[in-house]
């Protein structure tokens, strides 16, 4: 990734906590997890908790790194389950075979549910977090992976399927598919580190309109993207008859769309006064990925 400089680190130490929590086991549940949530993601959930947590002046960045890993395993979960025949039906995920192709629909259907279970008890095992944030970002967790957030916005994308969808509901959609998560991610950073209410609104703001911004490219790298860099299948959205942004407004005003979120969402990290060079650079690099 072009950010890498800013990335690598929370990255490693990801994964290397991820593969210290999920060992190598006899377990068919646990290798299909391992399998999903070890293979190339772009990590960008984890490294917006991070980042955040470090803009607000956190220091514990053990302790973070556990909710860091907590998400991932949401975030893996919710692909894992998103590429199933009922769902998207799709093949390959981060460049392999997708979690069903390779193990099976019901043992990837319990390797996601076992993430989703397991995230709360790594949340519960980051050290040195006092109590009362604990407990607030474990409810941001929950509450942004849930029926008002990512799986609220799951329900949406399959009920719209093969029928015509107006912008507001496509937006509502991906403020809970999307968005959530990454509200999530930048939430948890700012509570971790005892962050005020005012940057606690800031970071919804600002993760609310990078979310958008996110899936709008989502959706125009699924139609013009290169099938292997992209590392899961291109034209899935056609596939599937899915209402979006690209198919409602075209190419040319999605991504103009994406260019004034992605400005929207710079705009509301002034109400940070730590330095925002690396959070600032991981926005822009997002409008601008190419998987
Ligand atoms: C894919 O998320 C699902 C969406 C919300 C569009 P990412 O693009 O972050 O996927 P990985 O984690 O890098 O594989
Ligand atoms: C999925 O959106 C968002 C999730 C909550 C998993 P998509 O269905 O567009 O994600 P991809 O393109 O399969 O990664
Ligand atoms: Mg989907
Ligand atoms: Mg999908
Ligand atoms: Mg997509």
């Amino acid at each position: 990734m072009k950010i890498d400089n800013i990335t690598a680190e929370t990255v490693q130490k990801l994964e290397m906590l991820l593969e210290e929590l999920l060992p190598e086991s006899e377990s068919q549940v646990v290798s299909a997890a391992r399998y999903s949530i070890l293979n190339a993601g772009k990590r960008i959930r984890p490294v917006l908790l991070m980042e955040f947590y470090k803009l607000c002046g956190g220091e514990n960045f053990k302790g973070a790194l556990c909710f860091a890993a907590a998400l991932e395993m949401i975030h893996t979960y919710s692909l894992i389950h998103d590429d199933l025949p009922c769902m998207d039906n799709d093949d390959m995920r981060r460049g392999k075979p997708s979690c069903h192709k390779q193990f099976g629909e019901t043992i990837a259907l319990l390797a996601g549910d076992m993430l989703l279970t397991k995230a709360f008890s790594v949340a519960c095992g980051a050290d040195g977090i006092p109590d009362d944030r604990m407990i607030k970002a474990i409810e941001v967790l929950s509450y942004e992976a849930g029926e008002n957030g990512m799986i609220g916005g799951q329900e949406i994308d399959l009920a719209i399927e093969n029928k015509e969808a107006d912008i507001e509901i496509i937006t509502e959609m991906y403020l809970k598919k999307t968005s959530a998560l990454l509200v999530c991610a930048c939430k948890i950073g700012c509570i971790l580190a005892g962050a005020s209410e005012n940057e606690l609104q800031a970071a919804e703001k600002y993760a609310e309109s990078l979310g958008l911004a996110f899936q709008i490219i989502d959706d125009i790298l699924d139609k013009t993207a290169d099938e292997k860099q992209l590392g899961k299948p291109v034209g899935s959205d056609d596939k599937n008859n899915k209402s979006t942004y690209l198919s409602k407004k075209g190419i040319e005003a999605s991504r103009k769309n994406a260019a004034e979120l992605t400005q929207k969402a710079l705009s509301a990290l002034e109400a940070f006064s730590g330095d925002k060079t690396a959070v600032r650079e991981i926005t822009l690099y997002l409008l601008d990925r190419k998987y």
